[in-house]
C-alpha cells in the first residue's frame, strides 16, 4: 500500500501569507508544505504537495492519487463550494480524505457554509489557522499506522 499522502490546494492559496492576512494569516504555503513534508518524514510518510487555480488539475492529481496516495488532503478553496466535479473524483477514490479550510467557513458568508466536498471527506477542519493542515495530517498519520 502507498505511504504517501497527497496535499492539494486549490485556487488563490498560492497568495497564502499576502491574500487577506487577517483571515488567512501571515504563513506562505511553502511554510506549511515544509512543516508536512518534515511531519510526513518523521512519520516514514511521503508528502507530494500541489496547488493549482485550475479545477481541471485538481481532478487529474485527485485521479492520480488513485493509484499513487494512501490519502489526500485537500483544501479547495473556493472550488469547495461549487464543485460537484471534484466531489465525482473524490468518489472515485478510495483512500481517506480530509477537508481544510485555514478559515471558519461556517462563521462567514452564507455561500461558504455549503461544502460538496464535505460529501465524501472522512474528516473535515476549519477555522484552526494553517495549523489544520497538520492536524489533518496528524489525523491521517494515527490511521496509516
Ligand atoms: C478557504 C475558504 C473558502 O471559502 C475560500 O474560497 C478560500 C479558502 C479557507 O481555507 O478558509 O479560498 O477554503
Amino acid at each position: 500500500m502507498s505511504r504517501t499522502v497527497f496535499l492539494i490546494n486549490g485556487p488563490n492559496l498560492n497568495l497564502l501569507g499576502k491574500r487577506e492576512p487577517e483571515i488567512y494569516g501571515i504563513e506562505t504555503l511553502e511554510d506549511v508544505t515544509a512543516r508536512c513534508t518534515a511531519l510526513a518524514q518523521d512519520a516514514g510518510l511521503a508528502l507530494e504537495a500541489m496547488q493549482s487555480n485550475h479545477e481541471g488539475a485538481i481532478i487529474d492529481m485527485i485521479h492520480r492519487a488513485r493509484n499513487e496516495a494512501a490519502a489526500i488532503i485537500i483544501n479547495p478553496g473556493a472550488f469547495t463550494h461549487t464543485s460537484i466535479a471534484i466531489l465525482d473524483a473524490l468518489n472515485a477514490y478510495d483512500g481517506l480524505v480530509f477537508e481544510v479550510h485555514i478559515s471558519n467557513v461556517h462563521k462567514r458568508e452564507p455561500f461558504r457554509h455549503h461544502s460538496y466536498v464535505s460529501a465524501r471527506a472522512d474528516g473535515m477542519l476549519a477555522g484552526f489557522g494553517v495549523q489544520g493542515y497538520e492536524l489533518a495530517l496528524r489525523r491521517a498519520i494515527s490511521l496509516l499506522g
